[in-house]
């Protein structure tokens, strides 16, 4: 009861405080009830400012593509977590409204959208440049402090991790002729399982998985992992769930409010739990790999880089560090793997539901 009291007691004081503040010194008050007024007015003054703030920033600006109106201050996040469909049919379906570009409002931060062949070639291959930078989101902040590889700023850390990964994915994949029978060794791996299953059917995911993680491995680690290697394997299916939590309402509405950052549950938690086991899975393998190592001697995409890094120790300005060394590696992990995995997914589903397309004469034809 006398909690209870207590309470009413201060809401009391809140209420007459607020009043005060509002209707100006009628008479001097006693000074704790002078102390909540301000505060009272401060709090209330600052969650308006805010509020304003958030308003105005959801404003469309003049010439941003059209798009779907959305709530104040959530925007369009509660019709993606809402809508009964997917995240992706829901676009799809507001592309068909309103054209091929389009844009949502993700709780103040404007977002454009691009649903089409032409229009994405346009974005990503001849405006590159433009388009090349990355968004300083909190959840990028808070993964990779827009270090790394995909998520770097458009600086000199975006060259030099795209150059040191583009030259070494030439020099110890594709460039060299031996890896066409490193890729082809895979494929007898893969082959093998699928005929342990005697025609009978199985998902297809885990396994094409495995297989085009490796072709990857090999680049970065020198090394494929075996299809029961279920440490690996945990780490994709952490690493992949986290690529689908970075896209789910609940960390949209983290990058809109970082504040809830501070919440001890929730979508953004799960995800920073899982990165917190995929790096330090991730630091062990990229240990493991360098143990044998001879600089300036690389084997494999983790010795070049620690190479960079040895040049780079006296330079203030190098970007190649141990720990965007981890985000690169399972950036590049991920990027190759999860693409490419759906791609063949959806080509075997294809090919399932139109057997016409299978068999040598197709495959000439893609030839
Ligand atoms: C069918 C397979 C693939 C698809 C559909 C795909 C799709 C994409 C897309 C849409 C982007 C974003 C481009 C941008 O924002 O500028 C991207 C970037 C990237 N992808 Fe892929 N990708 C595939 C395979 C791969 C593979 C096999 C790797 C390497 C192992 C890879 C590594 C990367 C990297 C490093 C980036 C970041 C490039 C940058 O920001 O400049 N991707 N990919």
């Amino acid at each position: 009861m006398g909690v209870r009291r207590g309470w009413k007691r201060r809401l009391a004081l809140w209420a007459v405080a607020g009043f005060a503040a509002l209707a100006g010194p009628m008479r001097e008050p006693p000074g704790a009830v002078a102390c909540a007024a301000a505060v009272g007015s401060a709090l209330f003054l600052l969650l308006f400012a805010l509020g304003i703030r958030q308003l105005l920033k959801q404003r469309r600006p003049a010439g941003f593509p059209p798009g779907p109106r959305g709530l104040p201050f959530i925007g369009n996040i509660c019709s993606l977590a809402a809508s009964a469909e997917l995240p992706h049919v829901y676009m799809r379906k507001q592309s068909q409204v309103y054209g091929e570009i389009f844009s949502l409002d993700l709780g103040g931060i404007s977002a454009v959208v691009l649903n089409g062949y032409d229009v994405v070639k346009e974005c990503l291959v001849h405006q590159s440049e433009i388009f090349a930078d990355r968004p300083c989101l909190p959840l990028f902040m808070k993964m990779t402090k827009m270090g790394g590889l995909l998520n770097a700023r458009y600086g000199r850390g975006w060259v030099d991790h795209r150059r040191l990964a583009v030259n070494s994915f030439r020099y110890f994949g594709y460039g060299q002729k031996s890896f066409e029978s490193k890729i082809l060794e895979e494929t007898k791996f893969f082959i093998d399982v699928i005929e342990t299953y005697k025609g009978r059917p199985f998902d297809f995911k885990q396994l094409i998985t495995n297989a085009v993680s490796n072709i990857t491995n090999l680049i970065i680690f020198g090394e494929r992992f075996t299809y029961e290697d279920t440490d690996f394997q945990h780490m994709i299916e952490l690493f992949s769930e986290n690529v689908e939590l970075a896209a789910s309402a609940s960390v949209f509405l983290y990058n809109a409010f970082p504040w809830i950052g501070i919440l001890p549950f929730g979508k953004h938690q799960q995800l920073f739990r899982n990165a917190a086991v995929v790096y330090d899975f991730l630091s062990r393998l990229i240990e493991k790999a360098s143990i044998n190592r001879k600089p300036q001697s690389p084997q494999h995409f983790v010795d070049s880089y620690l190479d960079e890094m040895d040049q780079g120790k006296n330079d203030p300005l190098s970007t190649f560090s141990k720990e965007n060394l981890i985000f690169s590696v399972g950036e590049l992990i991920i990027a190759g793997t999860e693409t490419t995995t759906n791609v063949l997914r959806w080509a075997i589903l294809l090919m399932a539901l139109y057997p016409n397309i299978q068999g040598e004469d197709s495959f000439d034809d893609l030839r």
